[in-house]
Order: structure tokens, then sequence, then C-alpha cells
């Protein structure tokens, strides 16, 4: 491909700069986050002034212990200096030491210059607004509340393969004597709690809390109740559903589903009152319980049951009669340490409307001899969601209305249901009749665009139902568009696979009985996934269910929660903590992951090293490049199954790979590297023993395409390579070949090497196999196979993102040009490719440092190039120029063939 010269032509616009205070301000990338337990919490903000390069020269924080203090510009508990510095990310709180159940009140003066419109210097300084944090629980012996529960079943219970256990409620009244100061509750309810004070629920969070290995650790949360406290009686009410904690599979498979028993409940309510002294309610044997209500089981693969005769109205107010209760037991903790969630929770994120109802006509059951059947009502939402569905309804006491989902249909018109294996996915809701009714469940999720309703008094309306998305309350912080519908459609289609699967943990699929964290699906999606969800903290807590998961030999599962005993020891899957721990680094600009689990990365490939590396070469492999097209396998080794790649390729591939990344942390963390010399190794053999005349191995897009990207491939060889690699996919019609590892790297590698228009290509194919062959056939998520619509339903999601690859991440980084090129984006690269295939990329991020734009069309041989950069950070242009905060327009001139790293020259 002939080099090429992209002349930049035009001008900038500038705009008048105004002094405006910082804004965003966040304590562990968190908005004014309760019961932290960090005891140096992180502390940040933007600059938000107008101008050309605006960049801070100096902040300076205050601390105060009451906000009157913060107001008077008195730091009582940290008053730092004012430092010269333009750091205005994650700065370590360094005051007195923080207290357990205070509140701290903060904010930040900071100085920074610019340029004004006409090139004059501007100088100023700004005080942000007020923003605060409270701590949690510091101290274990903070807890005064003990572990209560039951830890049995009740007769209507069933402990089987097919669990059903019904939820359990837990109430207590209790007098506050005076007038409220501050009311703060500290809650742990395994598996999900809802909570009540004085018939109000506290806060908006729903499936509490995040699942972790409970046994390692407990998440628990922290409220201010203050304003639904009252003086006098109070009562505070408690359900707590099943969730991870009363697996959905109990008494099945026990080596390889843990268990952790009974729900349970730790609840400690501290009441200040208005002289300063305190009152606290604990979970003890004093408190009420029963199992006897409403929600007769909840199973998350199951579904839930909720019959409305057996309410109980009023048990979260004062003055219930609970005499006929049980007292509840102490239980035994369920042996995690309590630490507090500092990761946003799940919430109902949107609502949709379902875009139609209809009834159900089986010609083989409705004629004949046996009498009408009741109506079935297919309801489509016009998306695969995850989530639940809410639905009003007005009948007789006792009807019951039972909802099936799914994810697509039969031919015939009911569900398809055999892709979700043993799950049953059925909801119930009997009515308590008098007026109308609105019901959804809390305890159990359903990833479905099909729902099918039995037994609904009359004939339902399509607006007597809502579907409620749930998943974390992440910001949405990526947009993108491009001249090309069906990649838009793809990029939408991700956008609802990745938040149908986030659950407090990345999970697989919503849907069938599985729903686990499995590793490798994450490895390099969770890099697309933050170009369009702030999910720093997100997988911050990921990486710590990961270490938590780790076995004293060092050993790293390939699902952690380790819900789903799965050590098999392989590179690909495990490897996702230090890829993750990387992402964070790079993305959010977060140092924290790498700092805490270094030692753990290094215990584990020390571990595999041992046990499974001779002379560089990693023997061990599991998933090989999971879920190729089923037509790309071939056998390699006569001894081995189908594959594509040979596994100890993959293996040995991904070991280097991620040694280069060690010794990269062990730079950041100025450690003793440790991983030259075996990486050194690695590449050396992997070279002698798979790379052939210009190929790798048995020459798959995958086994050529790992050593170029993560820099094996000898100088002198890449060339050659790089051009069995486009020689493959030609010979493939231009289509994809590889599987969940190839996808990873194959966008950006294609890119890389001079190849955009291939890769947009791959992008925007419509047939077989092809990200766009889904969309076209009506998947409105994405689907766990290239051939999902055809394949064996046992493993078949509709509903999985890990064929995403690096799909994402090309689209802003190589399309829109949007990368970081220092942590967090404080330098962005922007170099982004203009494929013939398009005419415009339209792209916004939300970087932390503010907003990132980044627009360009194609006008004839012409492209103007649109590009915001935020205060504080800086773009490095086409590798050549520079420019600091503001809003520029560009003339790009360029023939036909445009190459990824041609030289750009900018005039003004
Ligand atoms: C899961 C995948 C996972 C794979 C590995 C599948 O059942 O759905 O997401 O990575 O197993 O074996």
């Amino acid at each position: 491909m002939k080099k090429r010269i992209i002349h930049i032509v035009l001008s900038f616009t500038t705009l008048t700069a105004t002094a405006a205070p910082p804004t965003a301000l966040q304590c562990e990338q968190l908005i004014n986050p309760q019961g932290i337990d960090t005891r140096h919490p992180r502390l940040s903000w933007q600059l938000s002034a107008d101008g050309n390069g605006i960049r801070q020269t100096a902040w300076q924080l205050l601390v105060a212990s009451t906000p009157e203090l913060l107001a008077k510009d008195k730091g009582d508990c940290w008053t730092s200096p004012k430092t010269t510095s333009d750091q205005s990310r994650m700065i370590a709180y360094a005051g007195i030491p923080l207290k357990s159940g205070h509140t701290y009140y903060w904010k930040v003066h900071i100085w920074s210059a610019g340029v004004s419109d006409g090139g004059t210097p501007l100088a100023f300084d700004t005080w942000s607004a007020p923003a605060q944090w409270s701590m949690g629980l510091l101290d274990p012996r903070d807890w005064k509340a003990k572990w209560i529960g039951y830890d049995s079943s009740f007769s209507w219970d069933s402990v089987s393969k097919f669990s059903r256990l019904s939820a359990r409620y837990f109430r207590k009244e209790f007098k506050q004597p005076g007038p409220i100061k501050r009311a703060t509750l500290y809650i742990a309810g395994l598996g999900h709690y809802i909570v009540s004070i004085n018939g109000q629920p506290v806060g908006d969070q729903v499936l509490a809390e995040p699942p972790t290995d409970y046994t390692r650790n407990v998440k628990y949360n922290t409220y201010d109740v203050t304003t639904v406290c009252k003086t006098g009686e109070n009562a505070i009410g408690v359900t707590l559903g099943n969730g991870r904690f009363f697996t959905m599979r109990p008494k099945y498979k026990p080596q390889k589903i843990k268990e952790f028993g009974f729900p349970k409940l730790l609840l400690q309510l501290d009441i200040e009152d208005d002289k300063g002294r305190h009152q606290l309610i604990t979970g003890n044997n004093s408190w009420r319980f029963t199992a006897d209500g409403p929600i007769r089981t909840n199973n998350e693969y199951d579904g839930e049951e909720y019959d409305a005769t057996k309410e109980f109205a009023g048990w979260t107010n004062a003055g219930f009669d609970d005499s006929r209760w049980l007292k509840p037991q102490y239980v035994s903790s369920p042996g995690g340490r309590l630490t507090a969630q500092m990761n946003e929770p799940i919430r109902v994120m949107s609502t949709i409307n379902p875009v139609s109802i209809h009834a159900l006509q089986i010609a083989s059951i409705s004629t004949g001899d046996h009498p009408t059947p009741p109506t079935t009502w297919i309801l489509d939402m016009g998306q695969n969601m995850a989530g639940w569905l809410q639905l009003k309804a007005n009948g007789q006491r006792g009807e019951k209305i039972t909802l099936r989902f799914a994810e697509t249909l039969k031919p015939d018109g009911d569900l398809y249901t055999a892709n979700l294996r043993d799950a049953k996915v059925t909801d119930s809701y009997t009515l308590k009749g008098g007026g109308e009714e609105v019901w959804h469940p809390v305890f159990v999720f359903h990833g479905f665009r099909f729902v099918a309703i039995t037994g609904y008094p009359g004939a339902p309306k399509i607006n007597d139902f809502e579907g409620q998305v749930v998943y974390d309350d992440l910001p949405a912080i990526g947009q993108i568009e491009t001249s090309d519908t069906l990649l838009n459609h793809i990029i939408r289609n991700a956008g609802w696979g990745i938040n149908a699967n986030y659950k407090g943990m990345p999970i697989d699929c919503p849907q069938r009985n599985e729903r686990m964290p499995w590793l490798g699906d994450r490895a390099t999606g969770s890099l697309g996934e933050s170009y369009l969800f702030g999910n720093g903290n997100f997988y911050a807590k990921w990486l710590d269910d990961i270490e938590e998961s780790q076995k004293p030999s060092g050993s790293i599962p390939d699902v952690a929660p380790a819900y789903w005993n799965y050590y098999s020891d392989n590179m690909t899957w495990p490897g996702t903590y230090i890829l993750v721990a990387d992402m964070l680094y790079n993305q959010f600009g977060d140092l924290r992951p790498i700092q805490k689990h270094y030692a753990s990365m290094q215990r584990w490939l020390h571990y595999m090293s041992a046990k499974y590396e001779h002379d560089g070469i990693l023997t061990k492999d599991k998933y090989g490049d999971w879920c190729v097209p089923p037509e790309s396998l071939q056998l390699i080794h006569s001894k081995d199954s189908l594959r594509n790649t040979d596994g100890t390729l993959i293996a040995t591939a991904y070991y280097y790979h991620l040694l280069t990344l060690m010794q990269k942390f062990a730079g950041l963390l100025h450690q003793p590297d440790t991983f030259a010399k075996h990486a050194a190794v690695a590449k050396n053999t992997f070279n002698k023993r798979f790379l052939e005349t210009g190929h790798y191995s048995n020459n798959s897009v995958t086994a050529n395409l790992l050593p170029l990207c993560f820099g094996i491939t000898p100088q002198n060889e890449r060339t050659a390579i790089i051009r069995q690699l486009v020689q493959k996919i030609a010979a493939n019609d231009n289509h994809i070949s590889t599987g969940v590892i190839g996808t990873q790297w194959l966008m950006r590698g294609l890119t890389e090497f001079g190849h955009a228009d291939l890769a947009t290509q791959l992008a925007t194919n419509k047939d077989y196999p092809s990200w766009g062959y889904m969309a076209d056939q009506g998947a409105t998520t994405i689907w766990e196979l290239w051939n999902g619509n055809t394949a064996d339903p046992a493993m078949n999601s509709q509903n999985h993102i890990m064929l995403l690859g690096d799909l994402l991440t090309w689209c802003f980084e190589d399309l829109a040009g949007i990368a970081p090129a220092e942590p967090g984006f404080k330098a962005i690269r922007m170099n982004p490719v203009f494929p013939r295939q398009l005419n415009y990329v339209s792209a916004s991020y939300d970087c932390p440092y503010g907003v990132i734009k980044s627009s360009w069309r194609r006008n004839g041989g012409i492209i103007n190039w649109d590009i915001t950069i935020p205060p504080n950070a800086k773009a490095i242009l086409n590798g050549k120029t520079t420019v600091g905060s503001g809003t520029y327009h560009y003339t790009l001139l360029q023939d036909s063939s445009l190459k990824k790293n041609a030289t750009a020259k900018q005039t003004k």
C-alpha cells in the first residue's frame, strides 16, 4: 500500500474562556457515596472552563467534619497545601484518620491557565461546590449486630435440584425517645434484601447486594435513613431472597455447585438524637420473622411466585400484629469479611413497552374433544432484554397469572425454550382481588424478548405490561454512529447485550440455567464495554471476586466468584485477571487494582509456569479459540478433538502477552522485573516451534494474528505473516473464522497492519458468519455462536457478548479515533481511519476529564473532522500534532487509499 500524506489544512475555532467551578466531584469514582470503607479515599474532579488549552496548574483540597466548617473554608480534617500539579484525578485523602460512620464534606480549589479566543493567556482560580462522602464501619468491632436467620426450610418449600424456597420476612419495632439528628442503616442481607422503615422503602436499588463468594467477602450497604425514622414508634422490615446465596440448584452436583446455606441477615441501625446520644437497633432474636408470606418461591433460574392473598398489609409499620411470627435463630456468619459495596448498585435502568400482544393459536390443542385450554397470550417486547415484566391486572381473589419467558418463538408461535436448558423461567402472580393490582418480581431476573401469559383475567391490553430493564447503574458514557446502518444496529445490539449481562458481576448470559461470571468472555470485552459504560468500579469489584477465588496453590478458576467449581488451569480464561487490571488503568487511570492484585497475579503466573511451562511453551489450554464458526474447525493433531487453532500456541502466546503486561505493572509499581527473562524464552521458543515459512502453525487466522498483535513475530517476518493473515481472510470470502480468542484482537490488528478496509468489511458483512448476520436475522443482542440460528439449543444463548471481541474498541479507537495515550485519557490518541466503506463517523466519549468528541465526514476527496478535547487533557493527532483542550475543525485531503499511520501535517 502506497504511503500517504494527509494534509490537515484548516483553522481551529476558539471560544471565549470563562472560569467555571470544577464539576463532577467524585470520591472513589462515585458521586457522594455513602458508607465507603477506604481509609484514604481518592478524590477527583473535572475542569469546566471554555477556551483552548485549559490546564490545571495547582489544586488545594479541603475536607471538613461539618458543612458549616467547609463553608467557612475550614478543613479541620484535611487542608492540603496548594499543590502545583495538573493532577485532577484520584488524589488520595491525606488528612487525620477517618472515623467509622462519619460524614465528610469536601471541596477543591483549582488554579488553571489557558488561552482566550484571540490567543491572550488566561489564568484563573475557582472553588468547586461542596461534595461529601460517609464512612461505613471500618472495624469489625463496630458491628454490634449478630447474624440472624433460620437454618431450615418450611413445609411448603422444597430443597431439591429445582429448589423452591420462599422469601423470609423479618421485622422489628422500636421506640425512638427524642428528636433525631441522624439515622444510618448498615445492612447485609444474603442473598438479596429489600428493606423498609415505617412503610417506606429504603433506597431504589434492586437485587441488592452484589454477589460475591460469601465465604470470603460479604458486601454491606449503608443508607442515610434520617428522614424515614421518626420520634416515637418505628418499625423496620426486611425481606430476604435467595440470590446466589441459597443457590438455584442445591442438592445437585455438589462437587460443581457451591452452596452457602439459607438466607441470613446482619443489620444495624444507628440513631443519633439531637443531644448526640446513640440508639443502636441490631438484628437479634427479639426480632420476628415468617416465611409464610406472598413470595412463595424465588429462584433466579426458575422464577418467582407471588401470592398476593398472603400479603400482610402494614407489616413494615409500627403496630402490626406479629404475635404469630417466629423468633429468628442466631446463625453462623457466612465466613467472609464484611466490606462496603464500592460499586454502583443495580437499579431499574429503563422501561420498555411491548410492541405486540396476541392470543396464541395452536391447532393441536384447541381442537378435538379436549376442553378449550386457557388462552395463552404472547407478548413481544421488541427487544431481547434482561430484567422483569411488570403487570397490571384486575380480577378475582385467587386467580393466578403465569408468565413464562423466552428469547425467541417456535414456528408454531409458542415460546422456544430449548436453549434455556432446565431453567423454568416462570413467574406467577395470584391476585388478591378488589381493584387494580400492579406487580413485578423482586428477587429474580429473566433474559427475554417474549412472554407467554396464561390465566390473565379478561383480555390483556398491551399497556398492562411494562418491561423493566435491570442492570448495574453504570453511567452511559459513549455514543457512536456511522454512515453504515447495519454497523449502527450491531453497536446497538452490543449495548443491549452488555447491559443484560451486568448483574453485580459480568455474567455470560441472562436466560438459561447458567448466568455465570466466566472470565474468558470479558478478557478484552471489558475494554470495549468501557467505551459504552463507566464500568471502572464494576470491574474493580470483579477483580476482588477473582482474587478471592484464587486457591492457595495460586490457581485461578474460569468462573469467579467460583459458584461453579472450574479450576481447569489455562491461560486464556484466568488471564482476564491481568487484562482487566490493565484496562482499568488505561481507561480510568486507576492504578489501585494493579497495586492490589499484583501479588496474586504474580502467584498465578508462577503457579502456571511451574506446572505447565516447558522451555517457554505453555502446554495447558482448555477452550481453544472457543466458538469459532463450526466449519472453521479442523483436526490439528490426530489425537485432539476438532479445533481451529492449536491450544498450545494460544496458551503460549497469551502467556507471553501476560508476562509483558506484568513487566509493565512491575515498572509502574517500582518492583523488580522478574518477567522479562521468561518472556524472552517464551518468545524465542514460540517462534521456533510454531513459525513456519510465511505463516504460523496451521495457518489459521488466530494462529497468525496472536503473535503479530503481541509482538512475538520477528520484525523481518511481519510482512509475510500479515500477507498470510489477509489472504486467509480473503480465502474465506472476507468473513470471520475466529472465535472468542482471535476475535479479541482481529479488528484492531487488521487496522494496525494497514487493513482498515478489510476490518470494516468484517464489521459490515451481512451474511454468515458475521455480527451483521445476527442482526439481519432479527437479533437484538449478540449471539453466543456465529451460527446462533441453527446451532444445538443446549449451547445457544441469544444474548452472550463474548463474540464481540474487540469490535467496540475498534469502533471507538480506530473509526472515531478516541483512545487513551496516557492513563485515563489524560492524553488522547486521535488517529482515526477513514475506511472507504464509510462516509461518516460521529462519536462522543465521557472520559475521566470530560467529554471527547470526534466526528468526521467524507465530502468528495476531502474529510472534514471536528474534535473536542476536554479541559486538562490534550490530544495527539495522527501521532504528530498535539493540541490542548478546545473544539477544533480540520479538513483532511486524501486520495482513495488511506493508510492508518499516515503522517499528518497541520496548518492553521
Ligand atoms: C459459557 C461461556 C464460557 C464457556 C467456557 C459456556 O457455557 O456460556 O460463556 O466462557 O462456557 O467453557
